[in-house]
């Protein structure tokens, strides 16, 4: 049996990168023709562990309650939705060229403005400009300014815009909330840091809606709090996370407050989410350009009036990396020879770990290991995700690690005379043996144990 001892460092970018390369996670979009910048796609782990992320998200923040409901709307809006909101006239980065090595800068990210990072040039940077994030293509077979539109860049607006038909078909009345999860688009200057800042990306954005009673404070608290709590629920490390409260100064003149999610990434603090009071901006500024009454009529005081909204807007990829980064582990085990071994391993939350039970046969070439194996396998797979695999169990055991498998039952000679198993945990490394009619009701009690 091995037994662990600690030895934990911190993960590198580029040892996540490797890893997620290697175990299928993420590759580079279209890597075959050198790779496009910003852009990743999602391998069969990869997808399931960000499906396991947003499915988390979803359920604490719709499913769980019954203020909030759930939305999908379109990537393409109409243009004056952007117009109103902002984005066509101010959703800019001001970026810099270096007349040198010709790389391109965000202003902002510049430690010093007059020295290029890249080259060392002095006072090689053009004149900053104004460049604006938001993606533009064309409707219809027309590909000039009369079709132009654009891929939203978040998805709040398709929230805002629909907020009377939402409220009026699914009877709503302030508190409540609208919940969608999907993609957005803005063309960074400077996409890096892996899933991290990228061109494509998915966003979970809640949008509650509250009247102006002199609640809205306390409940954007609520709503802090209850994010706190979901991070903690799936074990994002509490020293790697903060909530960060805005300052007046730093936060847009309309909202009363803001606070930013951020994780302690391998190059320092970034942030994964921004939970936002943001007034009656949203919904005035769709109205005045509209001409549209999008304000909620209270039936009981027969009154009009536009609620304020509490966002809370999260990044998936940005939260799905935070959880590889934060459930990566390096440890050292020694077996019983004293022999020492290194083993990588992902320590994600059963609920968020895109295996939750590896089901093995003892040897590859006997049918009758194969077929029982198989079996087991199949019968937990309505309960739990699983994987089938075979061979030298040493090496499957360190697979499953690094992919974060929390258990990996066995099969071998005994199971085919008593119906027991091998069970072995993942953080523990710990093996016992348990009768094949307990294997379900012991996974159940682990796996659901903190979730
Ligand atoms: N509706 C509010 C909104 O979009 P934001 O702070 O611009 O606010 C919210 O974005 C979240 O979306 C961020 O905290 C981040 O997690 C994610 N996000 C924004 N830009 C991103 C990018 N280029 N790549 C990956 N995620 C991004």
């Amino acid at each position: 049996m091995e037994t662990a001892s600690v030895s934990q460092r911190r993960v590198t970018m580029d040892e996540i990168t490797a890893l997620a390369k290697r175990r299928g996670f993420v590759f580079q979009s279209s890597e075959i023709y050198g790779g496009i910048n910003g852009f990743w796609d999602y391998g069969p782990l990869g997808a399931i562990l960000k499906r396991n992320v947003k499915n988390a998200w979803w359920r604490d923040t719709v499913e769980l309650r019954d203020d909030v409901v759930g939305f999908d709307s379109s990537i393409i809006m109409h243009p004056l939705a952007w117009k109103a909101s902002g984005h066509v006239d101010a959703f800019h980065d001001v970026l810099v060229d270096c007349k040198v090595c010709k790389h391109r800068f965000r202003l902002d990210h510049l430690k010093d403005a007059a020295a290029c990072p890249d080259c060392g040039s002095k006072n090689s940077f053009t004149e900053p400009r104004a460049f604006n994030l938001m993606m533009k293509t064309y409707v219809g077979p027309m590909d000039d300014t009369s079709s132009a539109a654009y891929l939203r860049p978040e998805t709040a607006q398709g929230i805002f815009v629909n907020f009377k038909n939402v409220y009026q078909s699914a009877r709503r009345k302030p508190p409540f909330g609208i919940a969608q999860i999907g993609k957005s688009f803005r063309n960074e200057i400077t996409p890096g840091n892996f899933i991290y800042r990228v061109r494509e990306f998915e966003q979970a954005e809640l949008e509650y809606f509250v009247p102006d009673d002199g609640r809205d404070v306390e409940v954007f608290h609520e709503w802090v709090e209850r994010r706190k709590a979901w991070y903690a629920n799936y074990g994002i490390s509490p020293e790697r996370l903060r909530f960060y409260e805005l300052t007046p100064e730093e936060r847009p003149h309309y909202a009363k407050a803001g606070v930013d999610v951020e994780y302690l990434f391998p190059w320092g603090w970034g942030e994964l989410e921004s939970i936002a009071h943001r007034g009656t901006y949203d919904l005035d500024a769709h109205m005045k350009l509209s001409g549209k009454d999008l304000r909620f009529f209270d039936e009981a005081a027969k009154t009009h009036y536009t609620p304020l909204l509490i966002e809370s807007s999260a990044g998936m990829d940005r939260t799905t990396l935070t959880f590889l980064v934060d459930a990566y582990d390096r440890e050292t085990s020694s077996d019983p020879n004293g022999k020492e071994t290194e083993r990588t391993v992902l320590r994600f939350h059963p609920r968020i770990a895109p295996v939750q039970a590896a089901v093995f046969s003892l040897a590859r070439n006997k049918p009758e290991l194969v077929e029982r194996a198989r079996a087991i396998e199949q019968a937990l797979r309505g309960e739990w995700r699983t994987q089938y695999d075979e061979g030298n169990i040493g090496q499957l055991y360190r697979r499953q690690d690094e992919i974060g498998t929390p258990y990996c039952v066995t099969i071998d000679y005994e199971t085919l005379a008593d119906g027991s198993v091998t069970v072995r945990s993942r953080d523990s490394m710990l093996q016992e043996r348990v009768s094949g009619d307990r294997l379900g009701a012991h996974l159940k009690e682990r796996l659901e144990r903190n979730a």
